[in-house]
């Protein structure tokens, strides 16, 4: 029997008979309003802020407002049915958990607490390269929970087999390779703040904890953090690699494999040319090119272009089930959801995340069913209607 997240409403309305209200807001504009009064401006600006003028950022909302959806009466859309496969993984709902890191930032338990919720609700959770917490501590956090790892390419091929070795180990069963993020763009609300948590030693416990990264320094990060934060910055950004070199992760990681931070077709069929398994369609929810084009605008061109040949995966602006439900129609398989949840987690650790994903999944499922889907095979491009 299939998941029915629908059924969160009727939880949610049944407490309201006790007096008992959810925790938090469930409207996805309030929640980030709401999360800017709990937290810091540092960490706030960290995760709501976005490169330059902040036009990708807005661009990526517009395209999802530009679509609209054209619901279909009388289809028998009782049972529904949201599962799907990606990469390998059998997923209950096509979303995923984006790898967000430095998540202490938000909250003291960090993507331990981001772990336990994912499981709970069995949504993969994709641990960043710049987590909080260890790769092996974030898989015992997150126990049978499926789980998946995010690379940021180190410039040392050491390292790199070293952390790719760990998180197998550790059974993160498949790869994303993070290409937007060769090095950091200009961000104009944490420049302000000279607020960047890497050169505070935040968001550094993967290489701390590992072998080769230690073997590469003359002092332990516990006798010298400073150079053991510089070593490390200087090893995760500022070298650009290349599609040839994609053939090295490929030796060195025998799961599947996406890249993330795609918005071109061509270089969408080079991932594909290069043994890549799948393709995140994503401008890092506009942290990274200020002006580009908006994920969602890329989506459709780039499924034509590979959706047969490997999975095609979204991010960068999804907020709702509504939200879901287009990405899906334009030829994504599934989302990687990013703020919403982070804003959770500030408003209330393993709960406050555990209260956003099933909001979203409830939206997800009672909405496909309201505009008369039964399954995520009954999307496409007749779902939606695009405004000028
Ligand atoms: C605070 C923050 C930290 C992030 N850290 C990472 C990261 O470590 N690795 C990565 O590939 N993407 C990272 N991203 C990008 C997300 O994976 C995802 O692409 C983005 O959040 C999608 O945009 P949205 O949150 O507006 O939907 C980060 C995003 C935010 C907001």
């Amino acid at each position: 029997m299939p998941a029915q997240f629908g059924s969160y409403q009727s939880e949610i309305y049944l407490q309201g008979m006790s007096g008992v209200v959810p925790a938090f807001t469930n409207d996805p504009t309030a929640l980030e309003s709401s999360a800017r009064e709990l937290m810091e401006p540092g960490p706030y600006w960290y995760v709501a802020g976005g490169a330059g003028s902040g036009a990708t950022v807005r661009a990526n909302r517009e395209a999802f407002d530009r679509r609209r959806i054209v619901p279909r009466m009388l289809t028998d859309a009782t049972e529904r049915d949201v599962s799907t496969t990606v990469l390998g993984t059998e997923l209950a709902a096509p979303v995923l958990l984006a790898p967000i890191g430095v998540q202490s930032i938000v909250h003291p338990d960090g993507e331990l607490a981001t772990a336990r919720a994912a499981a709970e609700l069995g949504i993969p959770m994709i641990l960043s390269t710049a987590s909080s917490h260890t790769i092996e501590e974030v898989a015992e956090a997150s126990g049978d929970g499926e789980r998946w790892y995010q690379l940021y390419w180190p410039n040392s091929d050491d390292v790199t087999v070293s952390v790719l070795e760990r998180a197998e180990r550790a059974g993160y069963t498949a790869l994303v390779v993070t290409l937007d993020t060769w090095t950091l763009a200009w961000r104009p609300h944490d420049l302000d703040q000279s607020y960047l948590p890497f050169i505070r030693g935040i968001g550094t416990a993967i290489p701390f904890s590992d072998p080769a990264f230690r073997a590469s320094l003359e002092r332990t990060p516990e006798e010298d953090r400073n150079s053991a934060v510089l070593r490390w910055v200087q090893m995760f950004t500022g070298v650009d690699k290349s599609w040839e070199r994609l053939a090295f992760l490929r030796e060195h990681w025998s799961g599947p494999i996406a890249v993330k931070g795609v918005l071109h077709p061509d270089d969408a069929r080079r991932a594909v040319d290069a043994g890549m398994d799948g393709i995140v369609v994503s401008n890092h929810g506009g942290r990274q090119v200020d002006g580009s084009v908006a994920a969602l605008d890329a989506l459709p061109g780039i499924a034509e272009a590979v959706g047969d040949r490997v999975d095609v995966l979204f991010d960068s602006g999804v907020r709702t089930g509504a939200d879901v439900i287009k990405a899906i129609a334009l030829g994504a398989k599934a989302v990687l959801l990013g703020r919403p949840w982070v804003y959770g987690l500030a408003h209330g650790g393993q709960e406050g995340v555990r209260h956003v994903l099933r909001g979203l999944l409830a939206d997800l499922d009672l909405t496909l069913g309201l505009t008369g889907n039964r399954s995520l095979a009954d999307l496409g491009r007749h779902t939606l209607m695009e405004n000028s």
